[in-house]
């Protein structure tokens, strides 16, 4: 069988104001109109039955899933009482999924990603559930890289492959997540280097051996609390162990570590909608280069990213910004300033 984890803990920040603490980014329509977890979840009914797809989040954000997906079975909801990142989240839950699922190959995934092409995704994850069978492999999808980001995921591949169902699968040497910019920038000149879609598939007992190898002191937590679930409640069990998880990402606690990954490269028309730049990428733009949505009247506007919530925005000589208009909030940011707006929510008292 196959199972999938989707990652829905996000608080999405640097999409503010629209995505808010209480209602982010994977919750909302960014593009077409089911929410980014709707369209994640549609995406996997392609390749498995709802009751073998779970979802793992912060508690706050139970009832949501359960009235934007309400043919999702509630157990299937894995709550997490704090945020401690995704190495957590893939721990607690393998131990959830292998109750029910105990061989299944497991596909990890954000909840807030935008996949254009998805027939190429299915065919391509298929592809990944057959190489994760083989030997003890981890999985990852990889994309072509365009420019040197630096807050992507970097997979060097080698020349030893494989062929399945007309894919080629590739042994990789070394991931790197988070390189420097100068680092980064050899990794895109390089040619054999993906970024990380942050989409990864690896059979259950897998990467219980990697986690028992890599971060045995989470292995440790999580086999006391397999003995906790025989006789407590698990909501009490998770809410007593799992603030002792450390606070690390999958990429950093295994993927970095772990030798046995291959690769597939593919043009999933994939994008990480990391920050309000990604508009630009996703959007057909206007003549002058912006991406506009709503009620906007732009005289001499270059290059602009503006979104109006219903009042009229008119801008007039202006270049590179981002305009963002809500109910209770306006946002005017220039555009090289996209990641940091995280840093204007430390900012705020109370509304977030
Ligand atoms: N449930 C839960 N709990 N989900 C979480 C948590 C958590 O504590 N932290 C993050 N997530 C979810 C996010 O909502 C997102 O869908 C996914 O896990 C990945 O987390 P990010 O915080 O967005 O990671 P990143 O963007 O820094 O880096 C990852 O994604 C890149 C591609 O977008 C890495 O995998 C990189 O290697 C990769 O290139
Ligand atoms: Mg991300």
């Amino acid at each position: 069988t196959t199972t999938c984890l989707i990652l829905a803990g996000g608080k999405g920040e640097r999409f503010w104001p629209k995505s808010r603490t209480n209602l982010p980014k994977q919750f909302l329509n960014i593009s077409g109109n089911k929410s980014m977890l709707q369209q994640t979840v549609d995406r996997l009914q392609k390749l498995m039955p709802i009751e073998q797809i779970f979802i793992i989040t912060n508690e706050s954000y139970a009832e949501l899933i359960k009235a934007q997906i309400p043919t999702l079975p509630f157990d299937n909801i894995i709550i997490e009482p704090i945020g401690r990142n995704t190495a957590p989240c893939v721990g607690l839950a393998s131990i959830i999924i292998e109750e029910k699922f105990p061989d299944s190959s497991m596909i990890v995934l954000p909840s807030d990603h935008i996949i254009k092409n998805e027939d190429e995704f299915v065919s391509i994850l298929k592809a990944a559930v057959e190489v994760s069978k083989q030997d003890d492999n981890l999985v990852t999808l990889g994309i072509t890289p365009t420019y040197p980001e630096t807050g992507y995921g970097y997979i060097e591949s080698t020349d030893q492959t494989i062929e399945i169902e007309n894919h080629i699968v590739y042994k990789v040497n070394q991931f790197v997540e988070k390189p420097d910019e100068a680092r980064a920038k050899k990794y895109v000149d390089a040619g054999n280097y993906y970024w990380n879609s942050g989409i990864f598939v690896w059979r259950l007992p897998v990467i219980r051996n990697h986690i028992r190898m890599l971060m045995p002191q989470m292995h440790d937590l999580l086999e006391s609390m397999k003995t906790s679930f025989i006789n407590s409640p698990r909501n009490e069990v998770i809410k007593s162990y799992f603030p002792r998880m450390p606070d690390q990402s999958i990429d950093y606690g295994i993927m970095e570590k772990a030798n046995s990954i291959y690769v597939i490269p593919c043009v999933l028309g994939w994008d990480d909608v990391g920050s309000w730049t990604a508009l630009e990428r996703i959007n057909d733009l206007d003549e002058n280069g912006n991406a506009i949505n709503g009620n906007i009247l732009s005289l001499d506007t270059k290059r602009c990213i503006i979104e109006s919530n219903g009042k009229l925005i008119a801008t007039l000589g202006v270049e590179d910004l981002i305009i963002v208009e809500t109910d209770d909030v306006t946002l005017i940011c220039k555009k090289e300033k996209a990641q940091e707006v995280k840093s204007l929510i430390k900012e705020l008292k109370v509304q977030k």
